[in-house]
């Protein structure tokens, strides 16, 4: 199996269908991440045709509506759960794609927008897709997250089976090769880490699955963890506790980078 077939499986675009009607009220943090790369968008720049890219239940229509020309928005997922309870309705055009393989003519798009999808995807695939569909001059911006990620659950887990509990997130400087190798010019990077805070184990555990984000696809675990296994996992995530509950963590990437003119 190729590493774009890996990532971009069946099964977890079924596990961000499953989520779509959880995943506004479990998504806090993702909200956050969503108006944080909207704030970082360049101003001044115009904007014509526009592509929410893993738009998920769209999160960032109204901000990228208002920095647009009318009907300029394109909303774009290949859950198509996540479309249909997408909060625009029909005031945006929604179209059930892959981010590997873009249904759009070449150079069509002055901004392809695209908050916490490219974690998802094989960036040597998905990126050089992103500039394909970018008109010359036009821009590419992204939050996604990197190596680190989720340590929390992957600590509580390592060492009681073979499988992987968390995808292989990239370092910053994986992300940094694959724009350039897709020749897009990196304009902006921040790096930031942001913790969320749960009650107890499991409410952590069960806010990764309502968020869709639980389906590891290359070495994932398919069967349900023994009770034995599942208490250790617990009980290692309740000795993380601090005041203000148990953490995790999130190793976050923002870029605005440009298709070279
Ligand atoms: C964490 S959600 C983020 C959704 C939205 N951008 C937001 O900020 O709330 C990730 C989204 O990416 C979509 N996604 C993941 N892989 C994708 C792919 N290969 N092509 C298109 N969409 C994908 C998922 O279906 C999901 O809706």
């Amino acid at each position: 199996m190729s590493r774009r077939d890996s990532l971009c499986d069946a099964g977890v675009r079924a596990a961000f269908s499953r989520a779509a009607s959880r995943y506004a009220g479990a998504a806090a943090l993702q909200r956050r991440v969503c108006d944080g790369l909207l704030e970082r968008l360049p101003s001044g720049q115009r904007i014509t045709r526009a592509l929410d890219l893993g738009c998920g239940t769209g999160f960032a229509s109204a901000g990228l509506q208002a920095r647009c020309a009318p009907s300029g928005l394109i909303a774009a997922d290949f859950s198509i759960g996540m479309l249909a309870a997408h909060q625009a309705g029909a005031g945006v055009p929604r179209v059930c794609a892959d981010a590997h393989r873009l249904p759009f003519a070449d150079g069509c798009f002055d901004l392809v927008f695209s908050s916490l999808m490219l974690q998802w995807c094989a960036l040597d695939v998905a990126l050089p897709e992103c500039r394909r569909v970018l008109a010359p001059g036009g821009t590419l911006a992204f939050s996604t997250v990197l190596t680190g990620t989720l340590g929390e659950i992957d600590q509580a887990f390592h060492g009681l089976d073979a499988h992987r509990h968390v995808i292989a997130f990239p370092s910053a400087g994986d992300l940094e090769t694959a724009l350039t190798g897709a020749g897009l010019r990196i304009e902006r990077m921040d790096l930031t880490t942001e913790t969320e805070h749960f009650a107890d184990a499991r409410a952590l555990l069960q806010s990764n699955r309502d968020i869709g984000a639980s389906r590891v696809p290359a070495g994932g675990r398919r069967a349900v963890l023994g009770r034995a296994a599942l208490q250790t996992v617990l009980a290692r995530l309740e000795a993380l506790r601090t005041p203000d509950g148990l953490p995790l963590s999130y190793r976050l990437a923002w870029v605005v980078a440009t298709s070279a003119e």
